[in-house]
């Protein structure tokens, strides 16, 4: 009687055999070799490995999510978002989760953009991975300031946040009318030196494409959007409002058709590159927001939930394009066929 282990290895040579037998008589049944898909893309002359960056504000700086896995594997590093002086951000609770995302009133905390040129940045350069440092200022004078600071000490790209509907002065203001979005785009331009800028767009707008075409006009590099959507949540038996700051913006996978819905209607308005987010979690939402027009795709709100979400995102990004037989990943990009 032979025992168990010499069973198992008669049983997988003649696996192995019947498997070699049946591919010499179906051919097409060998798995066809799969050639690698190029994941590298270009943002605004800013190449990088793969598409995929992560969102500001939602990875901090990078030390916390560092310890899952080399940051290197990213494409980019948006950084939290930086005022020109420290700030505390609001007063808690700030966060409130919704049916398929979350609200927050975070409220820019941060230490401010000389911090982060000391300590932050240069632990952020130990690693192969671009570095997109985002501002928020309160006038154009502070994002002036800012840039002159970022461009100095070398980040590869800045992100001018004209969205933020979570800041009292400038932040959203500056995102929903077109005169003050290309006045703020005017002044980062001019003084983020070989910089590329990229103008970070808000869906809390009715017409989108006008501010597009307003940060194209006053010599934007590209354009990212989503920013949050601006919403509100009650606490039904306290008639409280659940965020301290009564509202706060929305993301998550809820706002992804929105933001996929913008991300198309901006492609076909302006000729900048785009960073596409919003909702993003998956390969195939990857895929929705560069087939409706982005070159690139961050990924936010879906790492809390899962820090390795924006790797998942990539290698999803990668098996779409070569299930669909394309050699590069950029190849996405305004590929959708509207009706
Ligand atoms: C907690 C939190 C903080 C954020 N902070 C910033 C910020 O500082 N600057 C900024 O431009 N966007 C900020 N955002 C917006 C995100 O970068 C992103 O545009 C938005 O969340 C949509 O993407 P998502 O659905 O993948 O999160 C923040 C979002 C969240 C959830």
């Amino acid at each position: 009687m032979p025992d168990r282990q010499e069973l198992e290895q008669q049983l997988r040579s003649a696996l192995e055999g019947a498997k070699t037998a049946l591919e010499e008589l179906v051919p097409d049944l060998k798995p066809a070799p799969v050639a690698p898909v190029d994941t590298s893309v270009t943002l605004a002359g800013m190449v990088m490995k793969n598409p995929v960056v992560v969102a500001s504000g939602t990875f901090g700086f990078g030390r916390e999510y560092g310890e899952f896995y080399d940051l290197s594997e990213l494409g980019g590093i948006c950084a939290k978002g930086l005022t020109l002086h420290r700030r505390e951000g609001n007063p808690a609770p700030r966060i409130a989760e919704t049916p398929m995302g979350i609200l927050n009133s975070v409220g820019l905390q941060n230490p401010g953009v000389d911090a982060f040129i000391a300590d932050e940045l240069p632990f952020l350069r130990q690693f192969d991975v671009k570095v997109i440092a985002n501002i928020s200022g309160n006038t154009p004078e502070e994002y002036r300031i800012m840039c002159e600071k970022l461009a100095e000490a070398g980040v590869d790209m800045i992100e001018v946040n004209i969205s933020c509907p979570n800041v009292k002065a400038g932040g959203l203001a500056y995102g929903t009318r077109p005169e003050l979005a290309a006045e703020v785009t005017r002044m980062a331009k001019s003084h983020a030196g070989s910089v590329p800028v990229m103008v970070k767009l808000s869906p809390n707008v009715t017409d989108i494409t006008e501010i597009a075409k307003a940060a194209e006009g006053a010599g934007a590099d590209a354009l990212s959007l989503i920013n949050t959507i601006r919403g509100m949540r009650i606490d039904v038996d306290t008639r409280r409002p659940i965020l301290k700051m009564n509202t706060g913006g929305l993301s998550g996978p809820a706002v992804l058709p929105v933001a996929v819905r913008m991300v198309w209607e901006v492609a076909n308005a302006v000729r900048l590159p785009i960073l596409g987010m919003g909702g993003v979690s998956s390969g195939e939402d990857a895929a929705q927001l560069m087939l409706a027009g982005a070159s690139a795709v961050a990924v936010g709100t879906a790492c809390f939930a899962d820090p390795f979400a924006p790797l998942t995102v990539r290698d999803g990004l990668a098996a779409i394009a070569a299930k669909q037989g394309l050699t590069s990943v950029s190849q996405l990009t305004g590929g959708v066929r509207p009706w």
